[in-house]
């Protein structure tokens, strides 16, 4: 056993923004009060929230809209900082957290591939020698030398899926990617994740699709509530989000 990511305790909180409803003047009278109430006022999203990934898992996070899960996520990258607690990660992070977020709209796809590789940490050697396949497997075609604005948003995540998996993950972070690609492109992608396993890699993926969290991950955590509300194997803990979500006949 040899954890990654190591969360202890983490917290996060965000601002939140107000409107000055009593009036700018008000505000201006009253002002040690005002940024008092100002600093008051966060949205606490995660609380005390502890666990760890070993090399090689596949864990699947869960839970409703709001939840936390990409702000998880968003601190396993590196991109926003906890709290409170620490986030220790033991690997290079290879996050596809939001469409195409790597991706220059007008540069075309290839060159994004070039763009995107040594963003990831790879020389430019490396990349090219990784292009073709990238290419073939996004199944993008011609468009390949269009520029990106041009691709329909499934195009889009094909390609940055493909980039990220030829490009030699060590810890694999996906956010809800999936979902826009048509049925045969999430086939290939599950199929290649699949395939990670027991390389070594280790993956999280954020989603609302449940069966595809079931067949891919290892362990699933279900945010709900600031905390871990459970966590443990797959078909279990999606039975109790599922059996927790569902409509109640109260009005
Ligand atoms: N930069 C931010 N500033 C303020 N609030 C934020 C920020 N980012 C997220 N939030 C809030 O934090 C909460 C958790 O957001 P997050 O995006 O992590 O949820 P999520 O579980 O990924 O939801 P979804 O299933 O809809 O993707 C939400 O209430 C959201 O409004
Ligand atoms: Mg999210």
């Amino acid at each position: 056993m040899e954890p990654v990511i190591v969360f202890d305790r983490v917290s996060k909180e965000y601002p939140l923004y107000h409107r000055v409803t009593a009036g700018l003047k008000h505000f201006l009278l009253d002002l040690p009060g005002a940024i008092r109430s100002l600093r008051s006022t966060r949205l606490e999203v995660l609380r005390d929230v502890s666990f760890t990934v070993q090399r090689g898992e596949s864990v699947g996070i869960i839970g409703r809209n709001g939840a936390g899960k990409s702000t998880l996520l968003l601190m396993i990258a590196g991109v926003i900082k906890p709290c409170g607690g620490t986030v220790t990660v033991r690997e290079r992070v290879s996050p596809l957290l939001e469409l195409g977020s790597g991706f220059h709209p007008d540069l075309s796809g290839r060159e994004n591939i070039e763009l995107n590789g040594v963003l990831l940490g790879l020389s430019r050697r490396q990349v090219l020698t990784k292009q073709d396949s990238i290419i073939e497997f996004s199944e993008i075609g011609d468009y390949i030398d269009q520029p990106i604005r041009t691709y329909s948003s499934g195009m889009v995540a094909r390609l940055a899926f493909s980039v990220l998996v030829h490009l030699d993950p060590m810890i694999l972070l996906i956010d809800e990617v999936l979902a826009v690609g048509d049925f045969a492109f999430e086939k290939k992608c599950l199929d290649m994740m699949l395939s990670f396993k027991g390389s070594g890699v280790t993956t999280v993926l954020v989603s609302h699709a449940l069966p595809q969290v079931e067949q891919m991950c290892d362990r699933v955590i279900w945010i709900e509530d600031r905390s871990i509300r459970c966590c443990g194997a797959p078909s279990e803990v999606i039975a109790a989000y599922i059996e927790h979500s569902k409509p109640t006949d109260k009005p």
